[in-house]
């Protein structure tokens, strides 16, 4: 019933919508958004769900950062969210799993994000693998989840700091 689709730039005040809807005032506020400010995030993974209305009932978006001194590439999931009427039909899972799947075939080979171990953990996130991020503050670190893709033991020795990605995009 669902259509998924790539988020357009005509999408974007409709997605932005949405995501004031699910989320409590002052989403913007929050520290994982300094890492998304003024840096785009990846056409591919930005993906919205558009019902049998054609109006946007879920979307999701993910932004590249870089880790600790080393500048290791990761993904930072989110924000994804469904809007409340659509929400326990498995909305999410299928944006979350979908865009997973691309971010692998991209060449990703690790993702972050800022979460309910207790949604996530089902899509193979844990704090194991987030244990050793620093996302600016305030963050909890109990909410820091990590995942790897493709690659067993991406998260090997990958700590520090996350910081804003600076220069070209190349997946990793
Ligand atoms: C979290 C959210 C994206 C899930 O969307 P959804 O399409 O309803 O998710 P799904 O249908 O794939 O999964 C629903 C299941 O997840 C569970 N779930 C939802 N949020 C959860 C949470 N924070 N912790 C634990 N379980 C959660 C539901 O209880 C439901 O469980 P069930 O399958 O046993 O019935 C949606 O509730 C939402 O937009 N929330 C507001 C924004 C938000 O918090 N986004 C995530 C930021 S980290």
């Amino acid at each position: 019933m669902f259509r998924l689709m790539r988020e357009r730039p005509q999408d974007e005040a409709e997605v932005e919508w949405l995501y004031d809807t699910c989320f409590a005032p002052g989403r913007t506020a929050l520290s994982s958004y300094r890492l998304r400010e003024g840096v785009a995030p990846i056409p591919e993974l930005c993906v919205l769900a558009r019902d049998e209305y054609d109006a946007v009932a879920g979307a999701i978006r993910y932004w590249p950062v870089q880790i600790g001194p080393a500048r290791i590439p990761c993904l930072l999931l989110g924000p994804v969210a469904v809007h409340p009427t659509r929400q326990g039909e498995g909305l999410a899972a299928l944006l979350i799993g979908r865009t997973l799947e691309t971010a692998g075939e991209l060449g990703w080979t690790r993702v972050a994000l800022v979460g309910d171990e207790p949604y996530y953990r089902r899509f193979g996130f844990n704090r194991e693998m987030g244990a050793g991020l620093v996302f600016p503050p305030p963050t909890n670190p109990a909410r820091v989840l990590g995942r790897e893709l493709q690659v067993p033991g991406a998260w090997v020795g990958v700590a520090g700091e996350v910081q804003r990605w600076e220069g070209e995009v190349r997946p990793g």
